[in-house]
């Protein structure tokens, strides 16, 4: 019997017993309205990445990062026009890895500026600060949520280095616009993608803009690698110092088989590496950089290869869903959804939803979570507002991002969310309508 076959028996077998097994597996789970409820987000998976993963744990003769991640990496660059990438194991290193790796190309120095919204996710700020630069924060836009473009503008001084992109929940803004701003002023667009995975702007992806950019496959995100995340750039010495800093800090480069060559890639593994030290050292011990380990495991890229051949699929079911949740939670008086622009293809990452009221966000998202359909903060709103940032900036300078706080959230529109589950979200979004009305009239 073939490896396959073996593997393909194991999964129905563990299913026939029980029928609960991979709660996730894509639509194949019917929905029981009366007690099931509606994740925002989930791993859109079938037996493909199960077979995937038993493949890599089978088959794979070091287990961490390999020849899966490896061809991943390629597959993911190729599909997202970049000419390199570096695979690790969440998109917070990715990010942490990317801001290393920029600093040093770019000879950045500590306390240089760094242009960020303060609304949006922790893991975007925190490398800023963890590589000794000065994260300077930029308020949201009422109209479309994203960061205000004069308030980048604005905020840009001598000591400005980079803008660091991050549209929340995937939505598209005016990518040629920042892209004016950082040549005139001569810094660096960098992209924190991992809500934004395929959104494109005029066409091109938001990346194709930035000089490097960061993704998430963490599971409630467009692809899922379990956690995972990616790094990529055209600049192939930002994804080698990325690659240095997440493997340990080391020189060498060498990736899969590459370590299987006597002398590594660089053709020269035993060389005098160290200045000022006259013997050989093995390339493979040589640290250049202050590192970290934030490798993946080999199967993760394996997961990857399969759940990248979904992302069109994907991307689609996500735009479709949201336009149907857009259309149901419309009907609620008072409450906003966003439109993406003219010029955006946005790859949504969820459905935000603009309340007329703190009021009314309160006992909306309590009537959903009620009825067990999953509701989520617009991240951290604020995130100067949190306790670990206090000391960095005055929240009260931020009024948008606040008023978000108060007023928005979202709901999901992955591709596990089916049309059974969206008939169940109209009846609740129903039920709100008219509890809502009964207990107006009654008031009045
Ligand atoms: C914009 C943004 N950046 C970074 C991250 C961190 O990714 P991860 O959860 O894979 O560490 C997230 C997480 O969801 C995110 O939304």
């Amino acid at each position: 019997m073939s490896l396959n076959n073996i593997i393909t028996e194991f999964i129905s077998k563990a299913r026939e017993e029980d029928n609960n097994l991979f709660p996730f597996i894509a639509n194949k789970k019917v929905f029981n309205e009366e007690k099931d409820s509606v994740y925002y987000s989930g791993p859109y998976w079938d037996d493909q990445e199960i077979e995937a993963i038993f493949h890599s744990i089978l088959k794979g003769k070091w287990l961490s990062a390999g020849e899966s991640v490896d061809r991943f990496e390629k597959r993911f660059s190729k599909k997202f026009n970049s000419g390199h990438s570096l695979m690790v194991n969440s998109g917070s290193s990715a990010n942490l890895v990317l801001i290393a790796a920029l600093k040093k190309h770019f000879d950045w120095k500590d306390g240089d500026e760094i242009i960020v919204s303060c609304v949006g996710f922790p893991t975007t700020i925190n490398p800023i600060i963890q590589n000794n630069l000065k994260p300077v924060f930029v308020d949201i836009n009422w109209d479309d949520l994203n960061w205000n473009l004069d308030d980048v503008e604005r905020k840009i001084g001598p000591s400005t280095r980079a803008i660091f992109s991050s549209p929340v929940l995937g939505n598209a803004y005016n990518l040629e616009r920042i892209v004016n701003i950082c040549s005139e002023n001569k810094i660096e667009l960098i992209a924190d993608n991992c809500d934004s995975l395929g959104s494109k702007w005029n066409g091109k992806y938001l990346t194709d803009y930035a000089v490097a950019s960061s993704c998430s496959f963490y599971p409630a995100h467009h692809i899922t690698t379990i956690e995972g995340g990616m790094v990529s750039s055209n600049v192939e010495e930002i994804i080698n110092l990325a690659r240095s800093f997440a493997w340990w800090g080391r020189g060498c480069h060498c990736v899969g088989k590459q370590n299987l060559l006597a002398n590594g890639v660089c053709g020269k593994r035993f060389d005098k590496w160290i200045e000022g030290y006259d013997e050989t050292v093995d390339h493979k011990y040589l640290f250049e950089n202050i590192g970290y380990n934030l490798k993946p495991a080999d199967l993760q890229g394996a997961i990857g290869m399969v759940q990248l051949k979904k992302f069109d699929e994907v991307h689609s079911i996500r735009r479709n869903n949201k336009d149907q949740l857009d259309s149901i939670f419309q009907r609620i008086n008072g409450l906003r959804t966003i439109n993406e622009l003219p010029q955006a293809e946005t790859s949504w990452f969820g459905v935000p939803l603009v309340c007329e009221s703190k009021a009314q966000k309160r006992s909306l998202v309590k009537f959903l979570e009620e009825n067990r359909i999953q509701t989520r903060n617009y991240f951290a709103g604020n995130i100067l507002l949190h306790p670990a940032y206090r000391k960095i900036d005055d929240f009260t300078k931020y009024p948008i991002a606040n008023k978000v706080m108060d007023r928005v959230f979202f709901v999901g529109c992955s591709p596990t969310i089916s049309n059974e589950m969206i008939n169940y979200i109209e009846v609740i979004v129903d039920q709100f309508i008219s509890t809502t009305k009964h207990q107006e009239n009654n008031e009045k």
